[in-house]
């Protein structure tokens, strides 16, 4: 595979991923909302990480301070609406 996927749920590539990186997208949040990765039905689970392997390399930048740009918002799991409802999910 000449270009891999690094996010499944919204199709975006490593090469895409650069891209944006050398086009002045060099935070994971500015890279969220160009790209939408992280922004798919797995909330960046499964590419988040990787994306900030990309951009510390891409950028020099250590990949502890990168991975520290990841903004967790609940609910990480899916949850049945009764949960919110008062109900017994
Ligand atoms: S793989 Fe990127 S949001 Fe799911």
């Amino acid at each position: 595979m000449d270009d891999p996927i690094v996010c499944r749920c919204e199709e975006v590539t490593v090469a895409e991923v650069i891209r944006a990186i050398e086009e002045g997208y060099d935070t994971l949040e500015e890279l969220k909302r160009h790209l939408r990765v992280g922004m798919g039905p797995c909330q960046g689970r499964t590419c988040l990480p990787l994306v900030a392997r990309i951009l510390a390399g891409k950028t020099g930048r250590p990949l502890a301070e990168v991975l520290e740009e990841i903004s967790v918002r609940p609910p990480l799991a899916p949850a049945p609406v009764e949960l919110f409802l008062g109900g017994e999910g």
